[in-house]
């Protein structure tokens, strides 16, 4: 059966209008998704019918917020394969989900320690363990990219070793759009008995997650790339980890008993979710990952796997043109350098013809130093996009350039 891309694109008024009197082609899905209606409606619904805090009233709205607080956590755990709904954690994002797990393992960081991460991380996966490392007299090791993109899991492996204390790397890459073979890294990792976190910010919207398949420890992942709002992600935390950990922040919530003297803490998922929780956007994000689930990860994948070749390949056809990131394994992102281009200059000229792109570091400087680049133009794409999009995009791509050379 065909991809059902144009009844798709209805669920997402945002993605039909003009920009600059042109046509809209959104290519910035790894910096953010648009959201469909149905995500939207469980959003606003909420605010017009239930609003009320969670896990606080005996009134019948605060009932009903909290049931339904807690089916999205289990949606949720269920989506992942967590063994336990308890072992999701709602934070704000990825980048609020490696800082908590950051803070909560600093007693198992000591002096003369080592956090393993790739070369390819997102600052928000790289600037907590560095920190870290910096506050534990701990080492961070880097395992480098080869120039395709991919990992050097020879290294990883060589480098695996009691003083290890964690192993910390991404699902899919947001420049290269590498997928790392994050199954076998956590294999490696555990038979040298290392604790591994995977941030999966970009995974989610593009293939299965099955966190007890991949063997994670801990996956970090933000809602808005995947369709749902900005301000909502999770933690997933292995429980026997999470029992062990210390609270991350303290307040309502995540207490048991308090005195003025001395507090006991809440069971998990509690204990980590301190303060009024964004209960709006947990329902969202359940509605956006049900809304994933409906079409199938596995068709969504293969469409655009579909528009990665077929832009790829048009790209190739223009002179000087350089594709940052060829993994085997790769999918939805796509990195480019054009000789003689300013990646700036082309992104801005892009935005002209009405196509949105990324330029620059996208967050991962250290990796643009490794690779020895100073930036790409970064097209990523999403399941609502179309052929005909693509052949706007390198169409444009290609004028943008004559018009700079
Ligand atoms: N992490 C986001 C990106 O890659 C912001 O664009």
């Amino acid at each position: 059966m065909p991809f059902p891309v144009e009844k798709i694109r209805a669920d997402f008024p945002v993605l039909n209008q003009q920009v600059h009197d042109k046509p809209l082609v959104y290519l910035d899905n790894a910096a953010t998704t648009q959201k469909p209606v149905q995500v939207i409606n469980r959003l606003s619904d909420y605010y017009l019918k239930e609003n009320s805090n969670v896990h606080r009233g005996v009134h019948l709205l605060s009932q009903k917020a909290t049931e339904d607080y807690e089916k999205a956590r289990t949606t949720i755990a269920q989506y992942i394969n967590a063994a336990d709904s308890k072992e999701i954690i709602f934070t704000r994002g990825t980048t609020e989900s490696v800082n908590l797990l950051a803070t909560v393992l600093e007693e198992w960081i000591q002096p003369g320690d080592a956090i393993l991460v790739s070369a390819m991380e997102h600052h928000s996966n790289l600037v907590p363990w560095q920190q870290l490392c910096k506050r534990r007299n701990a080492d961070l090791k880097i395992v480098p990219v080869n120039d395709k993109g991919e990992l050097d899991l020879e290294f990883l492996k060589k480098k695996l070793n009691p003083q290890v204390k964690l192993v910390a790397v991404n699902h899919i890459s947001n420049v290269l759009g590498t997928i790392n073979p994050v199954k076998e890294i956590v294999k490696m990792a555990h038979d040298a008995g290392v604790p591994v976190l995977i941030d999966g910010a970009q995974a989610l919207a593009h293939t299965k997650v099955d966190v007890q398949e991949i063997g994670a420890d801990f996956y970090a992942f933000s809602g808005h790339k995947v369709y749902a709002p900005m301000g909502i992600g999770v933690l997933y935390g292995r429980e026997t980890w999470m029992r062990r950990l210390p609270p991350y922040q303290f307040g309502g919530e995540m207490i048991d008993r308090v005195s003025f003297d001395e507090v006991t803490f809440n069971e998990l998922p509690y204990k980590y979710e301190a303060g009024t929780p964004n209960v709006g956007g947990a329902l969202a994000l359940e509605s956006a990952l049900q809304y994933v689930q409906n079409l199938g990860i596995e068709a969504i994948r293969k469409h655009e796997d579909v528009l990665l070749e077929k832009a790829t390949h048009q790209l190739m056809k223009i002179n000087g043109m350089r594709i940052i990131g060829e993994a085997k394994d790769k999918t939805a992102v796509l990195s480019f350098l054009v000789d003689g281009v300013h990646p700036y200059d082309l992104g801005t000229l892009l935005d002209q013809m009405g196509v949105a792109v990324r330029t620059g570091y996208h967050c991962a400087e250290p990796l643009m130093q490794h690779m020895g680049i100073s930036g790409t133009v970064r097209a990523s794409f999403a399941l609502y996009n179309t052929e005909q999009e693509v052949d706007i995009f390198t169409e444009s791509v290609l004028k943008a350039v004559n018009m700079l050379r």
